[in-house]
């Protein structure tokens, strides 16, 4: 008589089994607990865990964020909530060290996210992390609406046949860490494009034939050296680019309001806008100077 085994493996199937099940009824962003959280953990190949402390402002004013991106991603992604005042043990595991915190857990390991808290940011963050490398889209308005979500990232754009589809997917699989990666269908013209900074556009200064032998490792050199912008925002996001570009210098320029504080992100990015032109300038009398102008944003003011 064949045994009836329990291994492992048929464990994990039931956790995904009764997770689907459960799933059908429950929030987008559902609490747990310590108890229920190694459950959740073996249930969920993937899930963003949310630490909050109820009386935190900041928790509660991120919550609705993080409720909307759930939402959003609900079907991909769980996304589940601790109260890390309550959790602590949990919150220690994942070296939270203050309110709230926002980590996504897949295979066996886990990340924290650190960019702006916004539903809009941190569903691209774990469709960066999770989803496609290449996000392929058929229509033009479709590329402009993933330009708008890109925030500090740096991406590269590309259009035309099959054949250089294959090849960008293949290039965006190995170099997630690197930014964004589109492609629009379009039979015509192989292009391919670096965006960065301020809807700065840099075109791959060769032929895009993708019957040529070097065409993948011309790709790759051509973004590999035009990834960072001249004029760009910088945040936690993207601070590791800078940090790594050998860059012999950065100039960092901080934009104040007229109340003479430091400017919100928008303000900021508006001014950034106004005096691009100057800056350019500068940075072109100082070719060695690699990258030479920063956005302050929020998130370094705190
Ligand atoms: C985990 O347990 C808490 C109560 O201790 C409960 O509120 C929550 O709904 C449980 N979560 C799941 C996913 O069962
Ligand atoms: C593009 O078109 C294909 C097939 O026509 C479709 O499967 C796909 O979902 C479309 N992609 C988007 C982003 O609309
Ligand atoms: C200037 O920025 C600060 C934030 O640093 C903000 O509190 C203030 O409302 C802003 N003032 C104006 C006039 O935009």
């Amino acid at each position: 008589m064949p045994k009836s085994k329990c291994n492992g493996r048929t464990l994990l199937l039931a956790f995904a089994l009764l997770a689907r099940a459960w799933s059908r009824h429950q929030e987008a962003l559902f609490p747990l607990d310590g108890r229920n959280f190694t459950w959740a953990m073996r249930a969920y190949p993937r899930m963003m865990l949310f630490f909050y402390a109820p009386w935190c402002g900041h928790s509660r004013g991120v919550e609705p964020e993080v409720k909307k991106a759930a939402e959003l991603l609900q079907g991909n992604v769980a996304f589940a909530k601790i109260d890390a005042s309550l959790e602590v043990e949990v919150a220690e595991e994942f070296g939270l060290s203050a309110y709230p915190g926002l980590f996504l857990v897949q295979k066996g390991g886990f990340e924290e996210f650190g960019g702006r808290r916004a539903g809009a940011a941190i569903v691209d963050w774990v469709r960066s992390k999770v989803g496609p490398a290449l996000e392929v889209v058929n229509r033009t308005d479709q590329l402009q609406e993933a330009f708008e979500r890109r925030g500090v990232h740096s991406a590269v754009v590309a259009s035309g046949s099959t054949g250089l589809q294959e090849i960008l997917t293949r290039i965006a699989e190995k170099n997630r860490d690197w930014g964004r990666f589109y492609f629009l269908k379009d039979t015509d013209a192989n292009q391919v494009s670096v965006l960065r900074g301020l809807s700065e556009f840099v075109d791959a200064p060769f032929e895009v034939d993708i019957d040529r032998q070097a065409l993948e490792p011309d790709i790759l050199s051509f973004i590999q050296a035009e990834k960072l912008p001249v004029l760009g925002e910088i945040s936690e996001e993207n601070f590791y680019h800078y940090e790594t570009s050998g860059a012999e210098a950065l100039l960092w320029v901080i934009f104040a309001n007229n109340t003479g504080l430091p400017c919100w992100a928008d303000q900021c990015r508006q001014q950034a806008q106004e005096h691009q032109k100057s800056l350019r300038s500068i940075a072109t009398e100082f070719p060695q100077i690699k990258v030479r102008t920063k956005c302050v944003v929020e998130k370094v003011l705190g």
